[in-house]
């Protein structure tokens, strides 16, 4: 052993040398989240307000309680907020149509929030009927079909409506999350020929059919009656496929690309970061917010270090913004910085 340490020559490359000290690792650390990289997501509900099950921490507001705490995030830095709605049961039907009643909870929201915060807020809307359908189907199903079909072409019009009553309460981005064929060319045009040439499209243009939105669906009460989202959404087992989608959303006209669920889709965030010029957006989904809040509650790690491990994660593999459910908790908290 002796002689065997003698004979060893020193390494010549001594990476350690650059993580000595804390300065030096902040001189050359590559990733960094800063406010303007987070999106927060936010439930609106045309209902009572509380907490939503399975998510500590995370509410359903109405539209004057959702002000309220927009106005906290401002004051957090965070600068971008990402709006879904939620209906009663008795509001849902077949094809949805409460989801573009001017009168809903996210067009309230969005001519609230943008009369009282003017252009400082980026108001980004979810577009997808799941939360307003009875079926729970994020499109219409096929009458004709014997077994269960989500009928592509017949949504469109649909979810065009839906971001157009968005862009008449105010919104600056809508987000379709309905994996229909064709929907960021379709609403393109409605939104152009309606004079709305000016609102942005950030397109969910990959969502895997991903058991990590469990929490959501509970939240948002859109978890399908029957079937499941395997049909539209994609097979986890596809990383290809990934840039076929990201390309065609690209050339409909999508203004920034999304990939969802992000912790377990690193490596398709880092590979439309190489493909694409637009804006790549990362989605971290309920299950993974659920995840660190149910690990964290038993002591099993510590919160403010695995939140911040998990976004930075995220921005490392190429993502340009992050969309997180811990988005505020982790400003206010100084686990960032
Ligand atoms: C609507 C939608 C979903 C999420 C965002 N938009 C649910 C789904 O597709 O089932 C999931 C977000 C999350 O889990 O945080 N289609």
């Amino acid at each position: 052993m002796t002689a065997l340490l003698e004979r060893t020559p020193a390494p010549l490359v001594r990476p350690r040398r650059s993580r000595a000290t804390a300065a030096v690792r902040e001189m050359v650390a590559e990733a960094f989240i800063a406010p303007r990289h987070l999106i927060a997501p936010y439930f609106v509900t045309a209902g009572a307000a509380g907490e939503v099950p399975g998510m500590p921490g995370v509410r359903r507001h109405t539209a004057d309680g959702l002000l309220r705490e927009l106005e906290r995030s401002l004051e957090l830095g965070l600068r971008a907020a990402l709006l879904f709605g939620v209906v009663p049961a008795e509001e849902k039907s077949y094809a949805g149509e409460a989801a573009h009643d001017a009168a809903g909870p996210v067009p309230s929201a969005l001519r609230l929030a943008r009369q009282a915060f003017g252009d400082d807020l980026v108001l980004i809307t979810d577009v997808c009927l799941c939360g307003y359908t009875d079926h729970g189907h994020c499109g219409l199903p096929s009458k004709a079909a014997s077994r269960l079909v989500i009928d592509n072409d017949s949504t469109l019009p649909h979810l065009a409506a839906m971001a157009l009553a968005h862009a008449e309460a105010g919104a600056d981005i809508v987000a379709p999350s309905d994996m229909m064929d064709g929907r960021v060319s379709w609403l393109r045009g409605a939104l152009d020929d309606a004079g709305h040439g000016g609102v942005g499209i950030l397109s969910y243009a990959v969502k895997y059919a991903s058991a990590f939105y469990g929490p959501f669906r509970e939240a948002a009460g859109s978890a399908p009656g029957e079937g499941d989202r395997r049909s539209y959404q994609m097979d986890p087992r596809n990383r290809r496929e990934a840039r076929l989608e990201a390309k065609l959303d690209a050339a409909e006209g999508a203004d920034l690309l999304m990939v969802k669920p992000a912790l377990a889709y690193l490596d398709i965030i880092s590979d439309l970061r190489a493909a694409s010029d637009l804006p790549v957006v990362a989605y971290s989904v309920s299950g993974e917010y659920a995840m660190l809040k149910a690990a964290a509650a038993v002591g099993a790690l510590d919160e403010a270090a695995a939140v911040r491990e998990t976004l930075l994660s995220m921005r490392r593999a190429g993502a340009d913004l992050v969309i997180s459910y811990h988005a505020a908790e982790a400003l206010r908290a100084g686990w960032l910085s």
